[in-house]
């Protein structure tokens, strides 16, 4: 068995940059849980694909990939002065912007990388791509602390033993290390809670079955993969202490976008008396985004839903598919929004502001 089979997915950077070859790095999450194939990407157009096709998934981990992959861009540009840089520099930054649409980490680092630009606008231009390449790193390590705070706020919440269901991936594979909705589970374990998970499977891409049970059951946690539409039922046994997600944007209300099938698991929740936690890093709430119903969700090729498990289609050709990669949890269903700055409760309008007095101030 080579070193490499040996290797588990956790000892694998989900997002990096390698310095050498200046290529950005990503596990190819298409290919999870059965081959770990690594991508290493220097072209823009194989950025930008590798964030459309999924390859490299979830908020957090778009975001660092969109940071690695502006600088990457930024150093290639060809410019006699600033303006012709700052020119190219926002076109390649437009591009990558347009890979997807619903998470906000995506936009979020270009524009932290844009600002970088125009605060260096006096130095010459080898200048403030080094100055880029020092803020593309400073963002991926900054995730760990982010994720690792957000899963210390998370611990407070739960109890040793208790079952906590999760949807999606919002796991290390989505983030560069902890992820932000397993940071609590893997924090727990570290420290003997002995918590039961349950992944929901996540459809139409099984995000859930192929991601977060694999990463969970990797590092050895008990994780129980169920059907979306089993949700409720545990709830309803009682096996269900504590629901942690993750998301791809908060509005200024608190209501969440997160993939399709959140609201159902929020409403099952509420009905069944169980805590719904969103876990979230600042780079995830978008305060200019008044309320859940200005996000703009992305739609998916109908590929997705009726071409995946048979040789044929598993609905008749030509038939109507509407495919949302994310819903819209209201937030009145969500018990608190957990960030590396604490504990968000309603009235959102209010506790968000405050987190983000409390980054200021930081
Ligand atoms: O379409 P995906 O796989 O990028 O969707 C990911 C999710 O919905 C995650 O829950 C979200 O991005 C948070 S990841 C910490």
């Amino acid at each position: 068995m080579s070193e490499d089979k040996k290797k588990s997915i956790m000892d694998y950077d989900t997002v990096a940059l390698d310095e050498e070859n200046h290529a950005l790095v990503i596990i190819d999450q298409t290919k999870l849980p059965y081959n770990t194939e690594i991508l290493s990407l220097t072209k823009q157009e194989d950025i930008w694909s590798a964030i459309y096709l999924l390859q490299v998934r979830g908020a957090p981990a778009i975001g660092v990939a969109a940071a690695i992959g502006i600088y990457l861009a930024a150093r290639e540009i060809e410019a006699s002065d600033f303006e012709e840089f700052y020119q190219k520099f926002r076109k390649a930054k437009d591009y990558l912007d347009s890979a997807r649409p619903t998470a906000v980490n995506l936009s979020w680092a270009l524009k932290r990388m844009e600002g970088i630009v125009l605060d260096n606008k006096d130095k010459p231009v080898a200048e403030i791509v080094e100055e880029l390449h020092k803020e593309a790193v400073k963002i991926r390590e900054e995730d760990i602390w982010v994720c690792k705070t957000i899963g210390e706020y998370g611990l407070t919440l739960v109890n040793p033993g208790d079952g906590l269901l999760t949807h999606c991936n919002a796991g290390q594979l989505a983030t560069v290390k902890y992820g932000t909705a397993t940071a609590p589970m893997y924090l727990g374990q570290e420290r003997g809670y002995h918590f039961r998970i349950f992944s929901d499977e996540t459809r139409p891409l099984l995000q859930g079955a192929r991601l977060t049970s694999f990463e969970l059951k990797e590092s050895g946690l008990d994780v129980t993969v169920i059907c979306d539409n089993m949700s409720a039922s545990v709830m309803r046994k009682g096996w269900v202490n504590a629901v942690f997600v993750g998301c791809d944007r908060v509005a200024a209300n608190g209501d969440t976008a997160n993939k399709i099938g959140t609201s159902m698991v929020a409403l099952a929740a509420k009905r069944y008396g169980v805590p719904m936690y969103i876990c979230a890093p600042t780079s995830t709430i978008d305060l200019n985004t008044p309320t859940g119903k200005e996000i703009h969700i992305e739609e998916r090729p109908a590929s997705e839903v009726v071409e995946m498990w048979y040789e044929k289609p598993m609905a008749p050709e030509g038939v109507k598919v509407f495919n949302p990669a994310f819903d819209v949890t209201d937030h009145d269903l969500i018990a608190g929004i957990v960030t590396e700055y604490g504990i968000a409760r309603e009235p959102y309008s209010e506790s968000l502001k405050e987190i983000f007095r409390r980054k200021q101030e930081a």
